[in-house]
């Protein structure tokens, strides 16, 4: 069994969805959680829901596309746990929904900066720590839309698309100094993501929902078993690996 106890991990976009439910499952299993957000209400509700279970977590307002933010929640985690031993790259925005003709330019810069520059200041910035202490372990939360064209959001597609480049490419680079680094490819899971992306519309929902062979959505504490896994150490030999977790929706 993978053994969590006293190792601290980072988590950005830690106060909602599927960053909050790994933030909870790694303090549950006795880890140190370092949680990492824009959004000060939510972020601090995580670090309630962990220190309430007897876990020990802190919070760090970021923006994970400004690089002076990201090394600084690098420089506060390493005050208060000495060390970074796991970080889930994950804080994302899904962007506008448009054709690529009609895509909004200020939405377009927005999404990348936070998905594709956010992705890779904090991999370059983990891993300088990572190397210092002698490894670790990253998850990148890429998308079904970074295996497949996802109409109506390119630009998000291309920033997913971008985060499983740079997985696999920082793995050909860090995997023999002791770094896996994995990405994961959730299909629609039950967050405020999806209800943004649908707009609360039940109609467009189950129209979602009908397209995926096991017809629901995921559940974000589903992804998160899987992110926890890819993080331990039972992941050991698990390297550049991008694992989709859709209810088969990109199988077929
Ligand atoms: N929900 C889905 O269906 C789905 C599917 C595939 C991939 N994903 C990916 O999963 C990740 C998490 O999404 P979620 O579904 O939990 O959404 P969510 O909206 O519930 O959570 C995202 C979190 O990221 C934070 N965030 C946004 N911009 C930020 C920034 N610039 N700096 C720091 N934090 C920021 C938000 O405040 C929020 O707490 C994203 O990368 C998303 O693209 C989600």
């Amino acid at each position: 069994m993978a053994k969590f106890e006293g190792k601290s991990a980072i988590v950005t976009g830690g106060g909602s969805g599927i960053g909050r439910e790994v933030c909870l499952l790694l303090a549950s299993k006795g880890a140190f959680v370092s949680v990492v957000d824009l959004s000060e209400e939510g972020g601090m509700e995580t670090v309630r829901q962990i220190e309430e279970k007897g876990g020990k977590a802190i919070f760090v307002q970021a923006d994970v596309s400004k690089v002076e933010d990201v090394k600084r929640y690098i420089e506060e985690t390493k005050k208060a746990f000495g060390k970074i031993d796991m970080f889930f790259n994950n804080a994302g925005v899904e962007g506008a929904v448009a054709p690529i003709a009609e895509y909004p330019d200020d939405a377009f810069e927005k999404v990348i900066n936070i998905n594709l520059k956010g992705a890779f200041y904090g991999l370059k910035y983990v891993i300088q720590a990572m190397l210092e202490n002698g490894g670790g372990s990253i998850v990148n939360t890429a998308s079904n839309a970074g295996l497949v064209g996802s109409p109506g959001v390119g630009p998000y597609a291309a920033t997913k698309h971008g985060v499983i480049g740079l997985t696999k490419t920082a793995t050909g680079e860090y995997a023999d100094k002791n770094i896996r680094i994995n990405a994961i490819a959730p299909g629609p899971t039950a967050t405020n993501m999806m209800e943004r992306f649908t707009k609360g519309s039940k109609e467009a929902e189950a129209a979602i929902k009908e397209g995926i062979p096991a017809k629901r959505y995921g559940t974000p504490k589903e992804v998160a078993n899987l992110v926890v896994f890819l993080l331990g150490d039972d992941a050991e030999i698990i390297n550049g690996a991008v694992y989709p977790i859709d209810g088969g929706l990109t199988a077929l």
